[in-house]
């Protein structure tokens, strides 16, 4: 797997990255040995930055990676996770839950170190204290070398832009903002890249929007976007094609260009794993990407913010 410098990091990062959100069953449930399977089908094809949170299946997918990662090499993998959000509607930037966290993701991972730590979806906590508490505990924990880089996390673009600039973070994570469906992300992370800051465009697949099997009952996205998705997924399998692999594909060959350092892709699956390394080494079909985004069109860079759906797990 081709790796890239992730901002003034030092960290060379694959150009596709393992999200782990996945392994804690947060689309369908998840064994031990499914997350340890996905892990491993991961290393052994240099997808070694993995991205975890708390959150994500309320400590779940953390323990569910640190026992997957127990007896490799540190040195061989690059561990990102998040301080911050704790539940669907609670966030807590305050200094002792933010060191309380870090504490309890480092034993749960099974280190001593993180190399990115990342305030996550900042939009919605208290920035004040984001700003006042999170930022500056995190500042001290990295002199410490607990923690290597800092960074933010969120949807809302010209917050975290705005964020990342001021405070000079190490990196930014944004999610389903370049995809076949939106592209708003391309113009913010040009920006944040010259300003040396390492971009991760998280979610390729739009938190499943862009499968065969649609988006999960809880996804934000209006039903005229899932509609839409729907339609182009019949597409590509008119053409013989999954939708996920035009649109991974889509993710990465226009990821350099528009300064993004890696894509970071979520599954539970050693299979899915597989041929999402397989087809990260495959052209695009522009002619597909034509008619694909002909279709698209009416709700391109349609968000959630723009148009709301179902209500979303992160509404307040
Ligand atoms: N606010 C934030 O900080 C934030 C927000 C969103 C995401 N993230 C990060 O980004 C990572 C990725 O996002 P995500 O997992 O939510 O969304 P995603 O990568 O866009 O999509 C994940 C979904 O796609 C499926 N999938 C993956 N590969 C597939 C393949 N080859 N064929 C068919 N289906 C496939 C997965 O199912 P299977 O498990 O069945 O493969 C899962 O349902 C997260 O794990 C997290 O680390 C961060």
């Amino acid at each position: 797997m081709k790796t890239v410098s992730l901002g003034n990091t030092g960290i060379q990062v694959p150009v596709l990255a393992m999200g782990a959100a996945s392994l804690g069953s947060i689309y369908h449930p998840v064994s031990q040995q499914q997350a340890n399977e996905t892990v491993s089908a991961a290393l052994e094809n240099g997808v070694n930055y993995f991205d975890v949170a708390p959150y994500y299946g309320l400590t779940k997918a953390e323990a569910a990676l640190g026992k997957a990662l127990q007896g490799v090499p540190r040195h061989q993998y690059t561990l990102a996770t998040k301080v911050g959000r704790y539940g669907d509607s609670l966030w807590d930037f305050s200094r002792e839950a933010t060191l309380r966290s870090i504490d309890e993701s480092l034993s749960r991972l099974g280190t001593d170190y993180i190399d990115v730590i990342q305030c996550h979806d900042i939009e919605y906590g208290d920035i004040p204290q984001l700003l006042d508490e999170a930022l500056p505990v995190l500042r001290e924990l990295k002199a410490n070398g607990v923690v290597r880089n800092i960074g933010i996390t969120g949807y809302q673009l010209d917050r975290l832009e705005q964020v990342a600039c001021e405070q000079k973070v190490d990196t930014v994570m944004a999610y389903c903002t370049w995809t076949l469906q939106d592209r708003r992300l391309g113009n913010v992370a040009r920006r944040l890249n010259q300003a040396g800051i390492g971009v991760l465009n998280a979610s390729p697949l739009s938190m499943g929007l862009l499968t065969r099997g649609g988006a999960p009952q809880w996804h934000p996205a209006h039903q005229s976007v899932q509609q839409v998705c729907r339609e182009v997924s019949a597409l590509c399998d008119r053409k013989g094609v999954n939708i996920s692999q035009v649109a991974l594909q889509f993710a990465l060959t226009t990821a350099a260009e528009h300064g993004i350092a890696t894509t970071v892709i979520g599954t539970a699956s050693a299979e899915n794993m597989l041929d999402n390394v397989r087809w990260s080494d495959r052209p695009l079909d522009d002619e597909l990407l034509a008619q694909i985004d002909a279709l698209m069109a009416p709700v391109l860079n349609i968000g959630w913010d723009i148009l709301p759906g179902n209500g979303g797990k992160a509404q307040k």
